[in-house]
């Protein structure tokens, strides 16, 4: 293959990234994503805050807008989040106990209804836990309505679309002997021992000096996989430049590979000025949208 959707497409994966609507009037930006990736995730136009922003009316018009461009080319679309502690409209924010549980699986029930058929793989919940060593899960106001708001998370999406794979996914999960990744393994594990509908996990993989790429990723996503589900790398992107980030980008699609079930792997952004970090040059593509390093290390190793 000679793009990164191509390439990934000759093992049955698939290379995606983050899309912003807002973006897709630039040209050198829509010809790269167009030229370049079979899957999409609008990087926020999904979110509690964007699909629902006061309560029971929903808006669509700027997902609906990634969704059309990236299916137009055809890649697919994961779909970005349902429930998460982070990026909840104002009215949810304010809200606790029954009443935000309620709202919540509205809202899952809303949105996973809206697009149902047309994603591939939903982060049903994203980011539930906390980081460090206490294994424990992240306080929020979600996570206040009582353990089991995850779980009927997962059973509101299924009822909603069938078809869409059902996803877990959180950051700092990379590392096989982290405590927060082994919390997160034993509740999948948990699910899958009581068939609460869950299809697949997502490792963010946002890589950095703080959270480096681990040696053991591989035994992460192979960990993960034996449970019976489909892991998938859903916002990667690493700190650095030149040889040592087109090494590290190659070692993490290595790793994806040497895992059947690691479906794909998905960027966050396409060029290094596209990216949330600040600061920094964590993406394939450089400002002017040229192939980096990272680039070429990536389509070698697909
Ligand atoms: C980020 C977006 O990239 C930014 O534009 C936004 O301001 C904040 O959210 N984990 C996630 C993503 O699951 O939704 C976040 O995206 C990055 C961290």
């Amino acid at each position: 293959g000679t793009t990164l959707g191509a390439a990934a497409a000759e093992s049955g994966r698939y290379f995606g990234t983050a899309v912003a609507a807002n973006r897709l009037g630039d040209n050198t930006y829509s010809t790269i994503l167009a030229r370049e990736f079979n899957m999409c995730t609008a990087e926020n136009e999904m979110k509690w805050d964007a699909t629902e922003p006061s309560q029971n009316n929903f808006s669509y018009g700027s997902a609906d807008n990634i969704v059309n461009r990236c299916n137009q080319f055809g890649a697919r679309m994961r779909g970005h989040a349902l429930a998460w502690h982070s990026q909840q409209p104002g009215w949810a924010q304010n809200m606790s106990g029954t009443s935000l549980r309620n709202a919540m699986l509205n809202h899952v029930t809303q949105v996973a209804n809206h697009y149902r058929g047309r994603i591939y793989a939903w982060d049903v919940v994203n980011e539930a836990f906390a980081d460090g060593g206490s294994g424990a899960r992240r306080d929020s106001n979600l996570q206040r309505t009582g353990n089991d708001w995850i779980e009927a998370a997962f059973r509101a999406a299924r009822a909603a679309d069938p078809n869409a794979k059902l996803c877990y996914n959180d950051y700092n999960t990379d590392n096989w002997n982290d405590a927060k990744t082994q919390a997160v393994y034993r509740m999948v594990q948990d699910f899958r021992n009581r068939s609460v509908p869950i299809d697949c996990v997502g490792l963010q993989s946002h890589f950095n000096s703080g959270s480096p790429y681990p040696s053991n990723y591989r035994t992460t996503l192979s960990s993960f996989a034996a449970l019976g589900v489909d892991v998938q790398i859903t916002e990667l992107d690493i700190e650095g430049s030149g040889t040592t980030q087109a090494n590290t980008y190659r070692n993490v699609v290595n790793d994806c590979l040497a895992v059947a079930r690691c479906t794909g792997i998905t960027v966050w952004g396409i060029r290094d000025s596209d990216s949330w970090r600040a600061s920094g040059t964590p993406l394939l593509f450089d400002g002017s949208g040229n192939k980096k390093a990272a680039y070429q290390s990536t389509l070698d190793a697909l």
